[in-house]
């Protein structure tokens, strides 16, 4: 999709369709009322006759309107100004985007004016850029497509904000990487294996200059003594990788931010086997390491002035003869040694080995990324990402970040008194804790391992993929809320 500026006056705008908002009770903004005057009163007249109202979600398409430039005119309900907050704005775009994907419209202008006041133009400049990204993503690699491809090739938008161009730009890049961590997700277990996530990130370092890729194979793990990571990797014929991607936008001496992705691209649980019912969906195990793919990306595209490491910890978790069994002992890199009551809690097991060889980069802060526990889905079903850590600060800032770009984030407390749960006759400690808590005490888990550093772990089980019907798939997320806080590390939200 390409994005441009257009500051002539909404009348003479030559697009295949303009996009215009009505508000309550069908109050045109100025635009509409300036379309509406030159048409002669044609958008009075449908919004009076009842047909279209104004409701979030409501739209409807004018044919050649007299007196202006354009050829179609979409009106697209707005909604309660007084209540036009930055999600019902979200809404607003993402309406008006869908349409537009849906009719046969190559050029479209959306006008946007009365909006701007409320965010700033720079936000929704992103966001409709972001919007249009993500609508028009379509699961291709293994289906055929379903009716015809979308025409949509242009957006016009007025100059708004400070920098309208990179805001657009910030927001296409953000929906290309949720895009791109949607599509690696969606992918299944038997194409997207280890192999194919590192094969990807070095594709992916092919094609910016300042990404570069270091993939460590077992034989190097068993050297650094990964033998948390390996015990996972162990019932597969898949081998385990340790993808290590850099981007340096910064100063040689400036900390990089470390992104760490749980990287299970497929699992079955392990000999603590998983029950059959939506065991598919555990493809999807791996879209922690695909929002590190995808923020990786966009940090590139973007070159963002800012020192990025994403690792990635991928592994495939199988039964197998010689696979981990349930009371099996082994050796993390840092020396403490772990018992393995459940060969399903495969995630920490990963991440743990990878927290440890993360020192060796003296990060400014790690956050990692993983499709981490059932209870975080089960409290908080698709909503939220859910938010641990050992740095406030570093939390807040996130936090903060997911409210501006509503991919939001909810903080679970990290006390100490949850850390027992892990306590071992037999090991250092154990990989589960008891029944309850289960979120928190895999978050106490990888605390042991992530002393070293600012720390902020998210839980994205629930946000990370949507299991119903026909919007079954990987959402992209938390690719928006990594990248809204390197965009604010990097000053350039
Ligand atoms: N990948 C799963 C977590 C998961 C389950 C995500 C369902 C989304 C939906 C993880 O590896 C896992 O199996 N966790 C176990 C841990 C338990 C054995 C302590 C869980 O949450 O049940
Ligand atoms: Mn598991
Ligand atoms: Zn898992």
């Amino acid at each position: 999709m390409r994005y441009t500026l257009n500051q002539d006056s909404i009348t003479s705008i030559a697009a295949d369709c303009l996009v215009v908002p009505i508000w309550k009770d069908g109050e045109p903004g100025d635009d509409a009322e300036a379309l509406d005057e030159a048409s002669g009163g044609a958008l009075k007249q449908i919004v009076g006759s009842g047909d279209f109202r104004w409701k979030a979600g409501e739209s409807h398409l004018l044919h050649e309107p007299a007196g202006c430039a354009a050829k179609r005119i979409l009106l697209v309900g707005a909604g309660d100004p007084a209540e036009f907050d930055a999600g019902a704005a979200a809404k607003y775009l993402a309406c008006g985007v869908r349409k537009l994907l849906d009719g046969n419209i190559r050029h479209a202008h959306f006008a946007l004016e009365g909006i701007d006041a409320v965010f700033g133009g720079g936000w929704l400049a992103a966001r409709l850029a972001r919007e249009a990204e993500t609508a028009a993503y379509r699961y291709a690699a293994t289906k055929a497509g379903a009716g015809p491809e979308p025409v949509l090739e242009s957006f016009s938008v007025p100059s708004l904000g400070d920098d309208p161009a990179a805001a657009l730009a910030r927001g296409k890049a953000i929906g290309r990487g949720m895009n791109r961590a949607r599509e690696l997700g969606n992918l299944p277990g038997n194409i997207c294996t280890p192999g194919y996530l590192a094969a990807h990130a070095a594709e992916l370092a092919g094609q910016h200059d300042s990404l570069s890729v270091d993939v460590l194979d077992e034989a190097q793990m068993r050297e650094l003594g990964m033998g948390c990571l390996l015990s996972v990797a162990a019932g597969s014929v898949e081998e385990a990788r340790l993808i290590v991607l850099r981007h340096q936008g910064g100063s040689g001496e400036e900390k990089p931010v470390v992104l760490l992705g749980k990287g299970i691209t497929f699992d079955t649980g392990g000999i603590s086997l998983k029950p059959g019912l939506a065991m598919d969906e555990m493809k999807f195990d791996m879209c922690g390491a695909a929002s590190v793919m995808g923020a990786m990306a966009a940090a590139a595209e973007l070159q963002l002035p800012v020192n990025l490491i994403g690792m990635v910890a991928a592994a495939e978790n199988m039964p197998g003869g010689k696979a981990t069994k349930p009371g099996d002992i082994v050796t993390s890199m840092a020396g403490k040694t772990v018992e393995i009551l459940n060969t399903d809690a495969e995630g920490r097991l990963v991440l743990c080995d990878a927290l440890t060889y993360a020192e060796r980069f003296d990060p400014a802060c790690v956050i990692d990324i993983a499709t981490l526990t059932g209870a975080a889905v089960a409290t908080f079903g698709h909503e939220a990402n859910v938010l641990l850590g050992n740095d406030q600060a570093l939390m807040d800032e996130l936090l903060q970040c997911g409210r501006t770009c509503l991919d939001r984030a909810w903080q679970l407390p990290l006390w100490d008194e949850y850390q027992k749960q892990l306590d071992s006759n037999f090991a250092d400690m154990a990989n589960i804790g008891g029944k309850r808590a289960g979120t928190i005490t895999a978050a106490c888990f990888l605390s042991r391992y992530a002393g070293a550093f600012p720390w902020a772990h998210l839980d994205i089980a629930g946000s990370a993929w949507l299991a119903d019907g026909a919007r079954k798939g990987a959402t992209g997320r938390p690719v928006p809320l990594l990248m809204e806080f390197l965009l604010a590390r990097a000053d350039q939200s």
